[in-house]
């Protein structure tokens, strides 16, 4: 069963730490993790890695160069390895059948073309990517339509790790999900991919499906997840015009047993690249089965998040005395979440452009999102009404500080987004003295001690707590 080289396609937040997390575990395999892009490539490579991750850093600096490299030689790499984990992204299709809903698997279709083309014997090709129930028999299909009769057999293993606890995720995992075919050949390549895993992981702790069970359960996993966030926001609608506390509220449903006091944390609604993306995919899945009921379900997860985020930039303008025209709002946090730089989907994104609609003027702080970034998203997702789209309006509308305070200065209001850390202990009477008075304060993660900032002299306002 024993394996010596192995390759991951697709050097991004998944491929990369999961990769290293292989190669310190399992000293004696070679690990190659490809990417099409060289810039991508040359920071793997580089002291300046190109996703921030707590504990990446120790583990890549420890294996790279030993038993861990970084390429772009994607077919000499393919040729020289036994298992090709592939995980490139899988985003929502925005164009033609299924836009906006069905993973767009241009990327993913390559990767199996490729991988056809160049091999030159056998291959265990393992799913990493996130993807619709039932690619591997897409897959089966491209990599077998080869005139050299190469068998390739694959696998789905989909990956559980949270952004900002990935090194942890990976290293203690709650499960290793394998799913394979049932016949001699997947099995044994099933067993060739436990080998791996049993470097770290308790048998106990490794689960056997087949396909469609792991490439399905990965999608239901995301679901319930969001799904947990989103019965939670909807309840602070709820704690706000009653007086009930959304923090009390999760922390006694929380001790039931049954139900479990984690992801009940209620925020301006959850972000990220998948969430949205798997429910989405979910949705569209029932939809094309003939399962609208159920498709109706699994959406209004997305249909609540959506709300919560427009009903936290609605109090901000309602507090601001249904004004926010010219005032300048400060977003502490950019990234969605705490510990990454990773901005897709952020809360912020939407928050910033619901704000700009209303000409606030926006200043943006967040201590790992590169300035650069949030350009980007700018333009990625149209944050600026058409009008206001030339440059020299762009800059006075929107400033990204790199100092906290520099941030808040002169700000008629600062709203929490990103739960980091650093904001709990910021110097609120600081800040206070140099705001525009009245002075708010929107927490949207519930993370600032509210009494005391009252006692300063804010008007806060928090997600599920009476104002
Ligand atoms: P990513 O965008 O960070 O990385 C994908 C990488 O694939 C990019 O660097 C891109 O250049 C590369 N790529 C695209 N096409 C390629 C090709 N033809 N050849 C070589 N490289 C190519 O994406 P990610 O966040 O790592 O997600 C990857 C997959 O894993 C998705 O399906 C996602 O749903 C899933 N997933 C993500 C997370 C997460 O926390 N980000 C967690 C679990 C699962
Ligand atoms: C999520 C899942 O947790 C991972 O298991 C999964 O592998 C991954 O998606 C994926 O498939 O990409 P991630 O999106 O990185 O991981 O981070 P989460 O910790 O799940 O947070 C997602 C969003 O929900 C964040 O915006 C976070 O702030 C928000 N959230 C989370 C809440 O608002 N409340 C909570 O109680 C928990």
């Amino acid at each position: 069963m024993e394996v010596s080289r192995i390759c991951c396609i697709g050097a991004g937040y998944v491929g990369g730490p999961t990769m290293a997390i292989i190669a310190k575990h399992c000293p004696t395999v070679k690990v190659t993790v490809v990417d099409i892009s060289q810039s991508q490539i040359d920071k793997w490579n580089s002291n300046n890695l190109p996703i921030y991750e707590p504990g990446l850093e120790e583990v890549v600096f420890e294996c790279r160069g030993k038993n861990l490299f970084f390429s772009t030689d994607v077919d000499n790499v393919i040729r020289d390895s036994e298992i090709i984990f592939v995980s490139v992204n899988t985003p929502t299709k925005k164009f033609g059948i299924g836009a906006g809903k069905a993973a767009d698997l241009k990327y993913w279709d390559i990767v199996a073309r490729n991988i056809a083309k160049v091999a030159n014997g056998p291959k265990v090709v393992v799913e990493k990517s996130t993807l619709p129930v039932r690619t591997a028999q897409s897959m089966a299909k491209v990599l077998h339509a080869n005139d050299r009769k190469i068998h390739f057999e694959i696998l789905s293993n989909p990956e559980f790790l949270a952004e900002g606890t990935a090194i942890h995720d990976l290293t203690y995992p709650d499960r290793i999900l394998i799913g394979g075919n049932p016949t001699e050949s997947g099995q044994k390549a099933v067993g060739q991919l436990e080998w791996i895993y049993r470097h770290w992981v308790d048998d106990k702790k490794i689960l056997r499906t087949n396909l469609w069970s792991s490439e399905l359960s990965k999608l239901v996993a995301n679901a319930f997840l969001a799904q947990r966030i989103s019965s939670i926001n909807s309840i602070s609608a709820v704690c706000e015009r009653t007086g009930a506390d959304v923090d009390e509220v999760a922390r006694a449903v929380g001790m039931d047993s049954r139900i479990g006091p984690k992801f009940l944390k209620s925020s301006v609604g959850f972000g990220g690249s998948c969430f949205q993306k798997d429910i989405l995919n979910l949705v569209y899945l029932c939809e094309s089965l003939g399962l609208p009921e159920v498709a109706a379900y699994w959406e209004q997860v997305i249909i609540m998040n959506d709300y919560q985020k427009r009903r936290f930039s609605r109090q901000i303008v309602k507090c601001l005395f249904n004004t926010v025209s010219g005032k300048k709002i400060t977003l502490l946090g950019f990234a969605f979440k705490k510990d990454t730089g990773d901005t897709r989907e952020s809360a912020s994104i939407y928050i910033a452009k619901q704000l700009l609609e209303e000409r606030a003027r926006i200043s943006i702080f967040d201590p790992q999102v590169d300035p650069g970034q949030i350009d980007q998203d700018f333009l990625e997702y149209s944050i600026l009404p058409t009008e206001l789209k030339s440059g020299e309006r762009v800059d006075q509308l929107v400033t990204k500080e790199t100092d906290v305070y520099a941030a808040c200065e002169n700000s008629h209001a600062i709203c929490i987004m990103t739960e980091w850390d650093m904001f709990r202990t910021l110097d609120f009477p600081r800040i206070f003295s140099r705001m525009e008075k009245p002075a708010f304060i929107f927490d949207g993660r519930n993370i600032l001690k509210h009494d005391e900032l009252r006692k300063i002299g804010f008007n806060v306002f928090a997600i599920g707590k009476a104002s």
